[in-house]
């Protein structure tokens, strides 16, 4: 089978036999790609890396190296989920770099978002080839390219966001195992090669991160505030029945204060502002009418619980003109 292009009359992969059969197929050509050879992986964490690396994990087990750099933009909880699934439940040779001082202290004042952006990708690009640079006799860097990437590169309509990037000295063969696959057949592979469910089934994230949910300059304490409104909204919209059905919904923390009350004082905190979308490929996007009650519930949650924050907004506005994130 041609690894680097989709057959045309390739059946889109819906099954879990449909998937083992991938699977097999994907084992032996990467063991025949590999041999004896070691592979290094950056792991987000995401569906695309978290799927690779379990393939990887199957074919060549200990000959596999995941990087996964936790750069304090993640959401609560995800780089522990990285640890427990591979590193404790598969039992994968797993380097966990903490590198958050490093990433906030570079991102300390710096208010433009495109900036924002290219310090945090500059920076996860060092860390990566730092590591990289420590490990031997490593010939093969795995990446969790899908068929979309492809088209969209070839298409001129994005830069392949994975290739390249990486500095000079560092040479390495690519290893691609989803490449030929779109992103639910990616999801359905990941069911069947045994990915807990929270992330399979992944809402899609920035590679920035909260880092463009934290609007302007980001601080601690403002971070902060983004990842636990996020991680209240996500336990609501879960308990509601709506994690799986809405395609995106996340909290966005603004860089300015309001005047409000608690306990009978006057405070000055910020508003946390929530954004619940739906679309089927990003370029456009309508609002998701959420009901009232459960409004209401996260507002008084985030009050109560999210600290620095008196007030809860709602973002009601399409793509176009809004764009998804506030960045
Ligand atoms: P916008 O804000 O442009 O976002 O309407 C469209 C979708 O893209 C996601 N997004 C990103 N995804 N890397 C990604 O992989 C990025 O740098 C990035 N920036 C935005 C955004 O969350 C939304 O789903």
């Amino acid at each position: 089978m041609d690894v680097m292009n989709r057959p045309d009359n390739m059946e889109r992969i819906t099954t879990e036999a449909q998937a083992k059969a991938f699977i097999e197929e994907q084992i032996a050509l990467l063991r025949a790609q590999i041999g004896g050879s070691k592979v290094l992986l950056a792991l987000s964490g995401g569906v695309d890396s978290s799927v690779v690396a379990a393939l990887l994990i199957k074919a060549v087990g200990q000959q596999l190296t995941c990087v996964h750099v936790n750069h304090g933009l993640l959401r609560k909880g995800e780089p522990e989920q990285v640890i427990e699934v591979f590193r404790n439940q598969m039992n994968a040779n797993l380097i966990y770099v903490d590198a958050v001082d490093r990433f906030l202290d570079k991102l300390a004042g710096v208010a433009d978002p495109e900036t924002k952006r290219k310090i945090i990708g500059k920076e996860f690009i060092d860390v990566f080839a730092e590591e990289a640079r420590k490990l031997d006799d490593t010939k093969f860097l795995a990446q969790g390219t899908i068929w979309p990437d492809i088209l969209e590169s070839e298409g001129g309509i994005k830069a392949h966001h994975n290739a390249g990037g990486l500095p000079d000295d560092l040479h390495f063969e690519l290893v691609e195992p989803v490449r030929i696959l779109f992103k639910d057949e990616v999801r359905v592979v990941g069911k069947a090669l045994g990915l807990p469910d929270s992330m399979v089934y992944r809402q899609p994230f920035p590679g920035p991160g909260l880092g463009v949910r934290c609007v302007g300059a980001i601080t601690r304490d403002r971070l902060e505030a983004v990842r636990e409104s996020d991680a209240i909204l996500r336990e609501e919209f879960a308990n509601a029945g709506l994690a799986g059905k809405v395609w995106q919904y996340f909290t966005i923390v603004p860089d300015f204060k309001t005047v409000g009350v608690k306990n009978g004082k006057r405070v000055d905190e910020w508003p946390v502002v929530m954004r619940a979308v739906n679309t089927r490929d990003a370029m456009s996007a309508t609002v998701e009418e959420l009901p009232w009650e459960l409004m209401k519930k996260i507002t008084a949650r985030i009050t109560a619980e999210v600290k620095g924050v008196n007030r809860v907004l709602v973002d009601i506005t399409p793509k176009p003109c809004g764009t998804i994130e506030w960045e």
